[in-house]
């Protein structure tokens, strides 16, 4: 993102190498090719729109995960019931990405019969970043909604009791000429994986986004990983956390907040729960029209006035746009820790890998 750290002096990885180097490693974790390259691939999205926290910085933890017992590598999502849109997916213990792809297609192909569809999800994994997700919807003519459970990182409004997690959402709604207006945010002032980059690089984070373990404010990102992460808008923040979680959660079956899955723990099997919504937008409105005025409202809010020392206004999903963009032509910025892991982790599991 752009709030990161500087990338100057960083390798630029070519995205197709990247995502077949990528692909090889799960592939030998023992994921089917098809798989492991649906996964490849979304972490490689993620880096390519400058989402690195949920990029292929973490590559060695899925490999744990996928060979330590946790994560089945043939693990195959299926349709436990349907109720007309009302969908619950149980994941097969599969890689988070592998079960939520899944999910989403089954609510599009809903959400063309019935107009509204929810995939709920339960017995899932991690799924990286929730944009992906949310924009599998748009070239369908719909828009699409993606939200997960993620471990506990916060405490209620008030608290010292690591017991809520950050829980994102992401919408993804489709525009005509515009870049598609996508949404997408955990409630937390910033995602745990992001301090870790942090963390990686040596620099303190910025003030407000966390706590130590006292509740104590805190810039060294060492003491904000043992710490609390602070909520995005107060105990505003929480609720949309908690109702996330439950959304993700409860209606799947899945484990809610203390009882969810952990990326830190190899052998801990799924019990992450994710779910898709997808809206056909013709069902409600001509599609023509909704684009055109999707398009209206990214205008409008780029054109408003700056404040002084503003340079740009960004309507939701501009700024990954506009990565998207640079590092197509560029290649990804990875930093010397992320490509070590990555060569350790693909070591590990007898697979050669290039990256630059
Ligand atoms: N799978 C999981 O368990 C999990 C858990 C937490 C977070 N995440 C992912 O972490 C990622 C980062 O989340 P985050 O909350 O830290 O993101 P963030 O705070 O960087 O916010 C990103 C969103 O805000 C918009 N945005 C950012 N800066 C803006 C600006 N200056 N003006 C206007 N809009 C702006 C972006 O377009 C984007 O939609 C997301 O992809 C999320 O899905 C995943």
């Amino acid at each position: 993102m752009a709030q990161y750290p500087g990338t100057e002096g960083e390798a630029r990885v070519p995205p197709g190498r990247l995502a077949a180097d990528v692909a090889r490693v799960f592939a030998a974790c023992g994921m089917g090719g098809a798989d492991a390259g649906l996964l490849a691939d979304s972490l490689v999205a993620a880096d390519r729109r400058g989402i690195h926290s949920h990029g292929v910085l973490r590559v060695p933890e899925y490999v744990r995960k996928l060979t330590g017992g946790g994560v089945g590598p043939r693990g195959r999502p299926s349709v436990a019931s349907r109720v007309g849109g009302a969908i619950v997916v149980d994941g097969g213990n599969a890689m988070g990405q592998v079960a939520v792809a899944f999910a989403m297609d089954r609510a599009v192909e809903a959400a063309a019969q019935h107009g509204v569809a929810f995939a709920a999800v339960g017995r899932s994994n991690h799924c990286g970043a929730m944009d992906h997700w949310a924009m599998r919807a748009l070239p369908h003519g719909m828009v699409g909604l993606a939200g997960t459970n993620a471990l506990p990182t916060m405490a209620p409004w008030g608290g010292l009791d690591k017991v809520v997690g950050m829980n994102p959402l992401a919408v993804a709604f489709p525009t005509a000429e515009e870049p598609p207006l996508v949404l997408d945010v955990a409630f937390g002032m910033t995602a745990h994986g992001k301090i870790r980059v942090y963390r990686q690089k040596g620099h303190p984070i910025p003030e407000g986004w966390a706590t130590d373990r006292d509740g104590d404010p805190t810039t060294d990102p060492a003491a904000a990983v043992e710490g609390l992460i602070l909520p995005a808008g107060g105990h505003k923040g929480i609720g949309l956390a908690v109702m996330v979680g439950m959304l993700s959660t409860l209606l799947s079956g899945a484990g809610y907040g203390l009882e969810s899955g952990n990326m830190a723990d190899g052998a801990f099997a799924g019990k992450d729960g994710q779910f898709c919504a997808a809206l056909r937008v013709d069902a409600f409105r001509p599609l023509a029209e909704v684009r055109a005025r999707a398009d209206k409202v990214s205008r409008e809010l780029r054109a408003s006035r700056c404040r002084p020392g503003v340079e740009q206004l960004h309507p939701p999903g501009f700024l990954e746009a506009g990565f998207e963009r640079r590092y197509a032509g560029e290649g990804i910025p990875l930093n010397a820790e992320t490509l070590a892991g990555i060569r350790r982790a693909a070591a590990e599991v007898g697979v050669a890998v290039d990256l630059v």
